[in-house]
C-alpha cells in the first residue's frame, strides 16, 4: 500500500488533480474537477491530425500519440495510475513529469505524481511507476537494487510485480530511464517482463550550435537562433527549454550553444548572465552548457599584448576566465576550440602547437571538471592548386598525429569524419587510427550543409554508421579495431584514452528545429547512436518514425523507405563515385558549381581535366594520403582493383573509360547516376502522398512542399553535372539524354515582351547557358504558338527564385490563365545559378495545335521574374493516372486544363 498520505505529494500537473481525465484539445486549460474515482480512461483509437503547427512548441519526436494500452500493459486496467519519484532533485522532477506528460497524451491518464516518497514496502495492491537513482532504490527496498553498481548515465528499466521501476546510476539515468521507457510505450512493447539495462557508450555526447551573437546561424538551414538575438541572449528561452528536453530525451548531455568561429565577446563578463540563464533552462535537463571560444581572447578581450599560450599571463588570464565562467555557471560543460584554421586565430602565431594550446585552456577548467573539445578541423585554405602533392585531406593526420600523447587527460580532439568537410561520402578519417594516446571524439554534421540544407531529404545515419563501424585495425591478424570504440573514452586493445565522445553539429533554428519535418531523424539518430552506435540506422529510422507520426504499418514504411533510400538518392545526383562534392563549394554549398572546387586554395578539388576525373592520393603516385591509413586499409585503397567504386574518385584519377565493378565506365556512371537520382528524387512525391490523411496536415504539407522542390532541383543539379562532364570529356551520353530534352523550349527563343536574355555564371546551372530576366517593367512575358498534336501535358517552368524578392508568374494557354504562383521561396542567393533555380509543374493541361502559350512574369525589387525554359511532356498527372489515353468518354477537367 501506498502511504495514505501519497495526495500531499507534490502534483505536477498543475491544472488537473490526480487521476483526471485529460480535457480534449479544444478544452486545455480548463481544468475538471476530481470527480472519477479510477483515473484509467480509455485512451482514444483513432488520432487526430489536426494538431498546432510545426514551430513554436513543436514537440518534435516527443509527439506522445495515443497508444493502445493493452498492447504495453497487458490490459487497460494494468497502466500505472501512480508515478513515485523517490527523490525530488530537478531532474528526477523532470523524470516525473515526463512520465506524467506521456502517461497524459499516449495513455489519455493524468497519473498521481509523488516525490519524495518512498511507498510502503509490502504488497502493491495498484501498478505504481517508481523512480530513483541506484541508492534511493537501495534505500528503499535493498533487495530491489541493481545487484552491480550503475555508472554515470545509466538505467535499469524493469517490472516486478504490480511496480515499474526506473532505476538510475545517477539521477540523469533516471530521467534517461524515463525517457527510455516513454519510448517502450510509444512503440506499444509490451512491458510486462521489461528488464532493460543500458549505459552510453560514451561520456560525450554533445550537439554544437553554430550560433552567433546577432542571431543568425552559420550553416543553419532552419530560422534563427533559439539562443541569442540582436547581440544578446533572448528574453524567452522556452525554446531553448524545449531543446534541452528534446536532447536528453536521446542521451545528449552537453550543448555548445555559439558559433565555432567565435565571438570573443561572448566571454565578458555582461554576457556570462544572459549565457547563465541558457545553462538555467538547460539544467532540468542535464545538458551541460558549453561555448566556442577565441584563443585570442586574452589579447582581443583580456587586454594582454599576447595570446602565446605558454605565457604565463596568458595562462593566469585563463585560469581566471575559467574561475568567472565556474562562478556564473556552476555545471559548465567546458569549451570548443577551433584554432588555425580558416582564419581563426590560433597557437601556430607563437610557433605553438594545438596540443600547447589546448593545454593551457584545459588546465584552467580541470579544477572545475571542465573539457577541451579541440578541434581537428586544423588545414591551410590557401593550398597550392598547381600542387601535384597539396592534399587538405592530409592535414587533419599531418597536424596531429606527432602531438599523440601531449594532449591533457581533459582534452579531446574533435575530429569531422571525413578528412575533407561533412561531404556526401568520405572516407573515414585517418586521424582516428593515429592517437592511441589522445582522447578522441567524432564530429558529425545534423545541419545538411553540404547535403542539402533541409530543402533534400537526406537521413545521415546510414552515412555516419559507415564512418562508426569502419575498422582501422592495425593489421590483418589484430582484433577489429572500429572507430566506434576508438572514440568511446575506453581504454580497448591497449589504447591510454578515458574520454571520449560524439558531438553533432545541429545549428536548430525557430523554424520547426530543423524545418524539414523528416530531417528530425538526423538529430534524433545523431543522439541515440551517441549512446548506442551499435545501433542499426534502419532501426533508428522506425524508432523516430514511430515516435513521430504513430505505429500505423503504412506510415511507417513509407516514411522508413524515404529516409533510409535518402542519402543514396542524394549522392547519387550530386557527387557519385566519391568525387566529394559538385557544389558551389565557394559559395553557399547548395546546388551545382562543378568548376568551383578547382583552381583555388581550398582543396576540394575534383582535379578533372579532358581525360579523367578524381584526386590521385595513392601512395605510389599521388598525395599519399593512403599511407595515413593502418595497412589493411591502405592496402585496399591504394589499389584500383580492390579500392571500391563508391570511393574511387576519392583516391583515384582515373580516365574516364575506366571500367567500374558494374561494368559501366566512369562517364556513364556519371550520366546513369545523375538520371537515376534525380528520377528516385520525383518518385519520393507520390510515395509521400500516399501518406495524405495518415500523418499531421501541417507535416503533410511541409514535406510534400520539400519533397517537389528536391524532385524539381534534383533536375537542376542532374543537367548541370551531365552537361559539364559532357563538355569536359567531350564523351557523349550512351543513351543520349544528356544535351537532348525533348519538349523543352529555352525561354530566350521565345517572343519576348519586355524580357531580355542574360548569361547565367556557372553556365551548366543553366539549359543553354541562358536565361531572360524582366528589368525596369511592371511585366514581361514569354510566348511561343504550340505547333505539337493535341493532348494532355506536363507544362513545367524553370525560374530562379532568389532569396529575397517574390516575383509573380501566371501561365496561360490561349489567353486564359491556367495557374499563377509567386517565386516566394528563400533560396540561398540573389543570382541566377544553380543555388535559385526552381521548378514549378502544371499537371494534364490540355493543349491543341495553334494554342498561345505564355508566361507571364513580374518582378519584385532585386528579382527579376528571371526564366530559364519551359519543358512540356506528356501528361504524367492525376488525369493520366486514372484515365488511359484515348478512353472513351469525356473525362472531367482537371487541375490546370483550360476550361
Ligand atoms: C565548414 C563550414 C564552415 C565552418 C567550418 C568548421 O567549412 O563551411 O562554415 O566554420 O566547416 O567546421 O569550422
Amino acid at each position: 500500500m501506498l502511504p495514505g498520505t501519497l495526495l500531499i505529494g507534490t502534483v505536477i500537473l498543475s491544472a488537473q488533480a490526480a487521476g483526471q481525465r485529460p480535457a480534449p484539445a479544444s478544452e486545455q486549460g480548463v481544468a475538471e474537477p476530481a470527480n472519477t474515482p479510477t483515473p484509467v480512461k480509455k485512451a482514444p483509437q483513432a488520432q487526430n491530425h489536426a494538431e498546432a503547427p510545426l514551430g513554436e512548441g513543436d514537440p518534435g519526436w516527443l509527439a506522445y500519440r495515443a497508444v493502445r494500452p493493452a498492447a504495453v500493459f497487458g490490459a487497460e486496467s494494468g497502466i500505472p495510475g501512480t508515478i513515485v519519484a523517490l527523490g525530488n532533485d530537478a531532474l528526477e522532477r523532470s523524470s516525473a513529469r515526463e512520465l506524467a506528460r506521456g502517461w497524459r497524451g499516449m495513455l489519455n491518464l493524468v497519473p498521481r505524481v509523488v516525490e519524495n516518497q518512498q511507498p510502503e514496502a509490502g504488497n502493491q495492491s495498484e501498478n505504481i511507476v517508481v523512480l530513483g537513482t541506484q541508492a534511493q532504490v537501495r534505500a528503499w527496498r535493498p533487495a530491489l537494487a541493481n545487484g552491480v553498481a550503475m555508472g554515470t548515465d545509466a538505467y535499469r528499466l524493469r517490472s516486478v510485480g504490480k511496480l515499474l521501476l526506473v532505476e538510475g546510476g545517477d539521477s540523469r539515468g533516471v530521467l534517461y530511464g524515463s525517457f527510455a521507457l516513454l519510448r517502450e510505450i510509444a512503440e506499444e512493447h509490451s512491458v510486462e517482463t521489461l528488464d532493460e539495462s543500458s549505459h552510453p557508450w560514451a561520456a560525450v555526447r554533445w550537439t554544437n550550435e553554430w550560433d552567433n551573437f546577432d542571431g543568425s546561424i552559420e550553416r543553419g538551414y532552419a530560422g534563427p537562433s533559439i539562443f541569442f538575438e540582436n547581440g544578446e541572449v533572448r528574453a524567452d528561452l522556452s525554446r531553448a527549454a524545449a531543446y534541452a528536453r528534446l536532447l536528453a530525451s536521446v542521451g545528449i548531455d552537453g550543448c555548445t550553444i555559439n558559433n565555432v568561429n567565435a565571438n570573443p565577446r561572448l566571454l565578458l563578463a555582461e554576457n556570462l548572465k544572459g549565457i547563465a540563464r541558457i545553462a538555467d533552462v538547460f539544467r532540468p535537463y542535464g545538458v551541460r552548457l558549453s561555448l566556442a571560444i577565441d584563443m585570442s581572447s586574452p589579447k582581443s578581450i583580456g587586454g594582454l599584448a599576447t595570446f602565446d599560450p605558454l605565457d604565463p599571463q596568458v595562462a593566469a588570464w585563463w585560469r581566471e576566465e575559467a574561475d568567472a565562467l565556474y562562478q556564473a555557471i556552476p555545471d559548465f560543460g567546458g569549451v570548443v576550440i577551433k584554432a588555425d584554421s580558416e582564419g581563426q586565430p590560433g597557437p601556430s602565431q607563437y610557433g605553438r602547437s594545438p596540443a600547447d594550446a589546448a593545454n593551457v585552456v584545459a588546465r584552467a577548467l580541470k579544477p572545475h571538471g571542465g573539457l577541451v573539445l579541440y578541434r581537428g578541423f586544423v588545414y591551410n585554405h590557401h593550398l597550392d592548386w598547381r600542387d601535384e602533392k597539396a592534399d587538405r585531406a592530409r592535414a587533419g593526420y599531418d597536424n596531429f598525429h606527432s602531438l599523440d600523447g601531449k594532449f591533457d587527460d581533459n582534452v579531446i580532439v574533435q575530429i569531422k569524419y571525413g578528412p575533407i568537410d561533412f561531404q556526401v561520402r568520405e572516407p573515414v578519417s585517418p586521424l582516428f587510427a593515429a592517437l592511441p594516446r589522445t582522447n578522441e571524439a567524432m564530429e558529425l554534421q545534423v545541419t545538411q550543409e553540404y547535403t542539402g540544407q533541409q530543402r533534400h531529404l537526406v537521413y545521415l545515419a546510414p552515412m555516419w554508421k559507415e564512418s562508426l563501424d569502419r575498422d582501422m585495425r592495425a593489421s590483418l591478424s589484430a582484433a577489429p579495431l572500429p572507430v566506434r570504440a576508438l572514440i568511446s573514452g575506453q581504454p580497448v586493445q591497449g589504447l591510454r584514452h578515458n574520454l571520449g565522445g560524439f558531438v553533432g553539429v545541429a545549428n536548430v533554428g525557430t523554424d520547426g528545429w530543423l524545418g524539414h519535418p523528416l530531417a528530425l531523424a538526423n538529430l534524433y539518430s545523431f543522439g541515440r547512436l551517441a549512446w548506442s552506435p551499435e545501433l542499426s540506422a534502419a532501426d533508428l529510422a522506425d524508432e523516430w518514425t514511430r515516435l513521430t507520426l504513430g505505429n500505423d504499418g503504412a506510415v511507417r514504411a513509407v516514411v522508413n523507405k524515404l529516409e533510409m533510400d535518402s542519402w543514396h538518392i542524394y549522392e547519387s545526383y550530386t557527387g557519385p563515385l566519391g568525387v566529394g562534392t559538385l557544389t558551389d563549394i565557394i559559395g553557399v554549398h547548395f546546388g551545382p558549381g562543378v568548376a568551383s572546387a578547382e583552381r583555388n586554395g581550398w582543396g576540394q578539388w575534383i582535379r578533372a581535366d579532358r581525360d579523367g576525373v578524381g584526386m590521385d592520393r595513392t601512395v605510389a603516385t599521388g598525395t599519399g594520403y593512403i599511407g595515413q591509413y593502418p595497412a589493411p586499409l591502405a592496402e585496399k585503397y591504394e589499389s584500383l582493383k580492390t579500392c571500391p567504386d563508391n570511393l574511387l574518385l576519392f583516391m583515384h584519377h582515373v580516365p574516364y573509360t575506366n571500367r567500374l565493378r558494374s561494368g559501366e565506365t566512369v562517364i556513364q556512371h556519371i550520366y546513369n547516376a545523375h538520371y537515376q537520382g534525380a528520377q528516385a528524387a520525383a518518385a519520393q512525391v507520390p510515395a509521400w502522398e500516399a501518406l495524405r490523411g495518415k500523418v499531421p496536415d501541417t507535416t503533410y504539407a511541409e514535406v510534400l512542399r520539400r519533397l517537389e522542390f528536391q524532385a524539381g532541383h534534383a533536375i537542376v543539379w542532374r543537367d548541370a553535372v551531365t552537361k559539364w562532364f559532357a563538355q569536359m570529356s567531350g564523351i557523349d551520353d550512351d543513351l543520349h539524354r544528356v544535351g537532348h530534352y525533348p519538349g523543352r523550349i529555352e525561354a530566350e527563343t521565345m517572343t519576348l515582351d519586355g524580357y531580355t536574355p542574360a548569361d547565367v555564371t556557372p553556365w551548366e546551372t543553366a539549359s543553354g547557358g541562358k536565361a531572360v530576366e524582366c528589368r525596369g517593367r511592371a511585366a514581361c512575358s514569354a510566348s511561343m504558338v504550340w505547333n505539337r498534336p493535341d493532348g494532355r501535358y506536363d507544362i513545367a517552368v524553370e525560374y530562379f527564385d532568389f532569396r529575397s524578392g517574390i516575383s509573380q508568374f501566371s501561365l496561360q494557354v490561349g489567353g486564359q490563365e491556367i495557374d499563377a504562383w509567386a517565386a516566394d521561396g528563400t533560396l540561398p542567393d540573389e543570382r541566377m545559378n544553380g543555388h535559385t533555380s526552381t521548378r514549378h509543374t502544371v499537371q494534364d493541361v490540355v493543349l491543341h495545335r495553334g494554342d498561345t502559350l505564355r508566361l507571364i512574369g513580374r518582378p519584385d525589387r532585386k528579382e527579376p521574374a528571371p526564366v530559364d525554359y519551359i519543358e512540356v511532356t506528356p501528361g504524367s498527372g492525376e488525369y493520366n493516372r486514372s484515365n488511359s489515353v484515348g478512353s472513351a468518354g469525356a473525362p472531367q477537367a482537371r487541375r490546370g486544363e483550360i476550361p
